[in-house]
């Protein structure tokens, strides 16, 4: 079962997601790091930053990019996680790697994706938030659990929740490349992360409901080391919380 951690705030929550990536990194200085986007893991990065770690030599993999964007477009993922992850937190710029950024055909550039990540031996930690479709990375619901990364279309649901970030809706692209739920599978830890009510039936169902391709954050099920992360909003169509809360409140000292 995911360890569950259901904690006061945003804040609270990106202090244990930090806690997590600063292990791995005491632990191995060049660690591979899934580094997630949106607005979720904004104060894990905060967080990581007040840690004042030598970040240096990680490695960095994003889940996911749109694809239409022109080049250097500020909500590019590429340009998100240069401006909230690799900048603010001293990263080395050329270890930190977006889909589709390796300037190579679009066509093709899934496999080379995988490719890289295969080339460091895999990622030790992945950062995860989870959309309101149930998304993880941008597999969106009907995603193969055992897919890898790949072009995919965005549901309406999910452009227009993105559409925040754009001056309009329709500058939304339809497309993008994101690692699979086999490739997110793939590392060796999970940490998803969820805030507010509007995450709560998303996260009810990743974390409880059945195994379904139709509910993509499902896929966790299947991980042996996950650390959902919640504030009490986004936790509260739990149904066995009270039991979460216990099996945390007495978590061991080696455990999570
Ligand atoms: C976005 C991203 C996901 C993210 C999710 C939730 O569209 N592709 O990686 O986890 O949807 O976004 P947010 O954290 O902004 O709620």
């Amino acid at each position: 079962m995911a360890e569950i951690a259901i904690v006061a705030d945003a804040e609270a929550a990106g202090e244990l997601a930090a806690q997590q990536i600063a292990r791995v990194v005491a632990s191995r200085p060049d660690a591979v790091l899934g580094l997630a986007t949106g607005s979720t893991p904004l104060s894990t990065w905060a967080a990581l930053k007040g840690r004042g770690l030598d970040l240096t030599g990680v490695r960095g993999f994003a889940l996911d990019e749109y694809v239409g964007l022109p080049d250097g477009h500020p909500e590019s993922y590429r340009a998100v996680i240069t401006r909230e992850v690799v900048e603010p937190l001293g990263l080395t710029p050329s270890l930190v790697h977006v889909p589709g950024d390796d300037g190579g055909p679009l066509d093709g550039a899934g496999e080379r994706y995988e490719a890289a990540i295969a080339a460091v031996g895999g990622v030790d930690l992945q950062i995860l938030g989870i959309g309101r479709t149930g998304h993880i990375g941008f597999n969106e619901p009907g995603s193969s659990l055992t897919s890898r990364t790949r072009i995919k279309t965005l549901t309406e649901q999910t452009r227009a929740d993105n559409a925040r970030f754009f001056d309009s809706p329709d500058q939304v692209p339809r497309h993008c490349l994101t690692q699979g739920l086999g490739t997110i599978l793939d590392a060796r830890q999970l940490v998803l992360l969820a805030f507010g009510e509007g995450k709560a039936a998303a996260v009810a169902a990743a974390v409880e409901g059945p195994l379904s391709a139709s509910m993509p954050g499902s896929v966790i099920q299947l991980h042996p080391r996950v650390l959902v992360i919640v504030d009490e909003a986004a936790g509260s169509q739990l149904r066995h919380a009270d039991y979460y809360r216990f099996a945390w409140d007495n978590r061991l000292p080696f455990e999570v």
